[in-house]
């Protein structure tokens, strides 16, 4: 095991000298993150997880991002219907592995902040300083009413999240007891111990694409995930995105972070890359995982255009619900992700259709190309 402080700096640096952080995304989920009916889509396993984060530790991937998730979105396959809770799965991972920082994804309505802060704080302890917070506000109705907790409107989603996420830091960094007095808690003589590894704490993000989500991250957070476009056009965008949020978070006098995610596919030939991404993100689509997806995000027949509706759905499958698709040979890769450093972005959470499969030859021939334009630790 490595000698390691579990100082903030450290933390922050995922304990190594990566200028650009590559992590990969959605690994406990069923299909990861790309709604499609291929026999070799992720089964999200324990023993797939396990492999998979062995594989991505001893490759030198900085970390591990999995997606809180408690029911699937249906379709033949029912995309996301089988899922490992984040903060379980964080702690058998941290516990088989060295070097990888591993993130656990809190929906914080569903969790008492103190129950939470202690969970948090002994997968901190496995991983001696290499466990991350992601926490998320909540967004999907249907999840929420499985437990019988009513989804706050959108602003008090936030406030709640940020009185959440003040106790978790208290019951972090006060060595005596305190008490809370919120408008969501009342807390008396709350006593926590042990504190995070190493007297500091766990790295914090948030993935709100909303103005009042991204204000949650840089008040509370250290780093702030986004979907971002990778190619040329569209790196002015992603470059000015990053320099508002990180503008933002100078004026409250604090630094931020900022990360995106994507979908991979690597082939030796660019013909051969985009023929599977057309074979498996569309051709064989879970159309009605992805229609379900959509409709989540308020985009239904019955509002939108045919062609409108189509080119979306389209959209949606192609993008692997969400993320730029990084398609074609190692050179190209890497070069987009280079791109993605070059706007300022500090980190990438990828997925692939099956990790073990394609992270391999990902990590072989992507990741030497980074260390050679001295984006990466050979
Ligand atoms: C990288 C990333 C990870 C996310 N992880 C989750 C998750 O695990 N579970 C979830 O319910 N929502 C997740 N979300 C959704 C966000 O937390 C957020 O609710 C959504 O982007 C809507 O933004 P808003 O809350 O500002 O409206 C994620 C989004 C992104 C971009």
């Amino acid at each position: 095991m490595l000698t390691r402080t579990g100082s903030m700096r450290e933390r922050l640096a995922m304990h190594n000298g990566n200028t650009l952080k590559i992590g990969v995304f959605g690994a406990n989920c069923s299909s990861s993150r790309t709604a499609t009916t291929v026999p070799e889509r992720w089964s999200a396993s324990w023993p797939d997880c396990l492999a998979l984060a062995r594989l991505a530790d001893a490759a030198g991937i900085d970390f591990m991002l999995p997606i809180g998730r408690w029911k699937g979105y249906g379709g033949v396959t029912d995309f996301h219907g089988t899922t490992l809770e984040t903060v379980t799965w964080a702690c058998g991972l941290l516990a088989s592995t060295e070097r990888i920082t591993v993130f656990g994804t809190v929906h914080a309505p569903l969790f008492h902040p103190l129950i939470a802060a202690k969970e948090f704080v002994t997968a901190d302890h496995i991983g001696e300083g290499r466990f991350g917070l992601n926490i998320v506000a909540g967004w999907n109705e249907g999840e929420f009413e499985m437990f019988g907790v009513a989804q706050r409107d959108h602003e008090a989603r936030y406030a709640f999240a940020d009185e959440w996420v003040s106790v978790v830091k208290r019951a972090w960094s006060e060595p005596a007891d305190f008490d809370f007095a919120g408008q969501f808690f009342q807390l008396r003589g709350v006593r926590a111990k042990p504190k995070p590894f190493g007297d500091s704490r766990p790295i914090i993000m948030n993935a709100g694409s909303s103005g009042t989500g991204q204000d949650f991250a840089l008040r509370n957070c250290d780093a702030f995930f986004t979907a971002t476009m990778a190619s040329r056009a569209s790196l002015d965008g992603t470059a000015k995105k990053v320099d508002e949020v990180k503008r933002e978070a100078q004026q409250l006098g604090k630094d931020i972070d900022v990360y995106t995610i994507g979908q991979v596919i690597c082939r030796p030939t660019q013909q051969e890359a985009e023929a599977y991404h057309r074979h498996a993100n569309v051709e064989h689509a879970d159309w009605g995982a992805i229609e379900r997806m959509m409709a989540l995000r308020g985009i239904t027949p019955q509002n939108t255009k045919p062609e409108e509706y189509a080119t979306k759905r389209q959209f949606f499958a192609s993008n692997s619900v969400g993320g730029y698709p990084f398609v074609g040979t190692p050179d190209k890769i890497a070069e987009e992700l280079a791109n993605v450093s070059r706007a300022g972005v500090r980190g990438i959470a990828v997925s692939f259709v099956n990790y073990l499969d394609e992270l391999p030859y990902f990590c072989a021939e992507v990741l030497p190309r980074l260390a050679r334009m001295g984006l990466r630790e050979a």
